[in-house]
């Protein structure tokens, strides 16, 4: 068993840092360096169809939801397509407006899960076109869809995701980068820098995981027995604090909060006092001022603020307890960073808890079943 986690002490772990290689294997022979652009055969839509798409809508559960709300971004501001977001388990039953010319995208690990395989069926008979973003190979969703766009993380064996996630997020960005060459709404400049920067990943991410893991091993350490743990962010970003939190609460236990910052003044600043964690995810990006501001208030509410900042931010440094810091990357890429030590501050937490990381009570890996 040691050997198929190749050292490491749970599948979690070991898949934490697979995630390199995981991205190597999902951007190879999609990146088009020399055109800055994004070979799009294998996404299975012709570009009449990027022409013509008038909605995306993104159908997902769980961590692929939260991928799903990054990619919103990436889908409206490099691609320019009007999007939503949606929990299958939401959207299902609720008669959607949706139908010709609309694109799903269903996003899903397993392309089992029951709530967004139905979900996508709906919106199917309804006439919109289903492009499916799942890692395993001829799974019940991309088999329905009429496009399948896989991820290669890899079997992933953890009930927590992780190398999916970032896995999804790299599709989402390749969708983006191609509908936007397709559409005329992404111009040359920007397209080149978000191939350059995808392409520098999986060097940038092992930089991340190598640099970071000592310091949030202490962070797990000092707060394991928080009873609440907050987790800010905006914009690209605050999914990253809803997965955060979510990591934390699935195989920890622990009770935590992902919540937009912007969010804050209008409830849950109550719940912060000396005894809570606030992580603050604060990359330099267009949202950092007002990010910065939620930093001090919960610095002024006694929160033990811990800040995932851009290197060489000596602002965080000084208004926050500690600070992991994350390489300057265009705003776009820096989820695929931030995500990192969030992932393994949950398993550190965990595993000082001694809770069962891979196999987290009450969880199953796919729920396919209502
Ligand atoms: C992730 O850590 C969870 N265990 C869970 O939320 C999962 O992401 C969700 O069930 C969706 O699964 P899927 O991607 O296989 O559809």
């Amino acid at each position: 068993v040691m050997a198929e986690k190749a050292g490491f002490k749970h599948f979690m772990l070991k898949e934490i840092h697979e995630q390199p290689r995981a991205i190597e294997d999902t951007l190879r022979g999609r990146l088009d360096r020399e055109h800055g652009d994004v070979h799009g055969h294998e996404i299975g839509l012709s570009d009449d169809d990027a022409r013509s798409i008038k909605r995306v809508f993104l159908l997902a559960c769980g961590t692929s939801h939260h991928a799903a709300m990054t990619g919103r971004y990436y889908l409206e501001s490099i691609a320019r397509i009007p999007t939503s977001v949606e929990l299958a388990s939401e959207f299902r039953g609720r008669e959607p407006m949706i139908g010709e010319g609309d694109l799903v995208v269903a996003v899903s690990q397993s392309g089992e899960t029951i709530d967004t395989l139905i979900a996508a069926r709906e919106a199917k008979e309804r006439g919109a076109k289903i492009l499916a973003i799942a890692n395993v190979i001829g799974s019940a969703i991309p088999r329905m869809a009429d496009a399948a766009f896989y991820t290669h993380a890899g079997p992933e064996i953890g009930v927590a995701s992780t190398k999916c996630f970032s896995t999804q997020l790299a599709n989402l960005m390749m969708l983006s980068i191609w509908l936007g060459k397709r559409r005329g709404s992404l111009d040359e400049a920007k397209a080149r820098e978000l191939v350059e920067a995808m392409a520098r990943l999986p060097l940038l991410m092992r930089d991340v995981i190598t640099g970071t893991r000592q310091l949030v091993c202490n962070l797990a350490k000092r707060y394991r027995d928080a009873r609440d743990v907050l987790f800010l962010g905006r914009g690209l970003n605050y999914p990253i604090a809803l997965e955060a939190a979510l990591k934390l609460k699935e195989i920890s236990y622990v009770h935590a909060e992902g919540y937009a910052a912007g969010e804050m003044k209008h409830g849950p600043i109550a719940l912060i006092d000396s005894a809570v964690p606030v992580f603050v995810l604060m990359p330099k990006d267009r949202w950092y001022e007002r990010t910065h501001g939620n930093l001090q208030e919960a610095k002024a509410r006694e929160g033990q603020v811990i800040a995932i900042a851009t290197e060489g931010d000596e602002s965080a440094h000084s208004l926050s307890q500690d600070v992991i810091e994350v390489p300057d990357v265009p705003e776009a890429i820096t989820p695929f960073l931030t995500v990192l030590p969030m992932q393994l501050y949950s398993y550190y937490v965990a595993d000082f808890k001694g809770t069962d990381v891979d196999q987290p009570r009450n969880l199953a890996k796919t729920v396919t079943v209502e």
